[in-house]
């Protein structure tokens, strides 16, 4: 695992963006897996401006999204799908039919979950997959527990994450309690994961994810494990690495 430590937020956008930018003009045809939350939206920006100034095109890129939330309709503001589309999606010329995100209101969830995992296989697997990370050291939806899915599955999120995310919606209670996420394997099969941290509220999840041992209530201490994962974190995030 190679980790970056940078000066500033902007920095980890910028150099996340470019990691991004650079695998699409080598291959226009890439697999991306997307990431939610505060942290990756930096990086959606620039891209979005790069795609303007004509130095990327997403017309035959592949995205797969990390995790939708259970039961929450993709209009509602909240969700990942409505996450994506306003961040990044509606600015850029990526074909709609290229676009995966879970189902959060699938009537079988199960089949959902294995139909995901087959659409990333016949994708040809993800070439870059973006991850944050919880303040529990949660990736994607992978909450800390004694046994962690490996493919794409429902979970039960933690308190601790309903608290963390509840930020998003209105009100605490309107913050759902499940989601579908992406499992360990199927990010541990992308061919480089690029994880971004900020804050100094994400220090202890790094350091615990980088201390040489693979514990499963740090879920994103499996990527020391990975044989082609950077980090790329500022100086509040790094602050507890030994
Ligand atoms: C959510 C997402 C994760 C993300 C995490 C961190 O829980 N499911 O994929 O990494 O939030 O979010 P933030 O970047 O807002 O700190």
């Amino acid at each position: 695992m190679k980790i970056y430590i940078v000066d500033s937020y902007d920095k980890i956008s910028e150099k996340a963006a470019l990691i991004v930018a650079s695998r699409i003009i080598a291959n226009p045809k890439s697999v991306l897996g997307l990431a939610t939350g505060s942290t990756p939206i930096g990086m959606y920006e620039r891209l979005i401006d790069m795609y303007k100034r004509n130095v990327i095109d997403f017309s035959q890129v592949t995205t797969f999204n990390l995790d939708e939330y259970y039961k929450l309709p993709k209009e509602n503001e909240g969700s990942y799908h409505y996450y994506m589309m306003q961040r990044f999606f509606n600015h850029i010329n990526i074909s709609k039919e290229n676009i995966h995100i879970p189902n959060g209101m699938a009537d079988d969830v199960e089949k959902e979950c294995r139909e995901y995992e087959k659409k990333i296989e016949k994708a040809g697997g993800i070439d870059i997959q973006i991850l944050g990370i919880g303040t529990n050291g949660h990736i994607g939806f992978n909450e800390p527990a004694e046994n962690l899915n490996t493919t794409t599955s429902l979970i039960n999120l933690t308190g601790n994450t309903i608290e963390d995310n509840s930020r998003f919606f209105e009100k605490r209670e309107d913050m759902p309690t499940k989601a579908i996420s992406m499992g360990i394997a199927s990010i541990m099969k992308a061919k480089r994961v690029v994880l971004l941290a900020s804050g100094e509220n994400k220090a202890r999840a790094i350091r615990d994810m980088t201390n040489g041992y693979i514990n499963t209530n740090h879920p994103a201490s499996i990527l020391q494990a990975h044989r082609n994962c950077i980090l790329i974190i500022d100086k509040d995030a790094a602050k507890l690495i030994e």
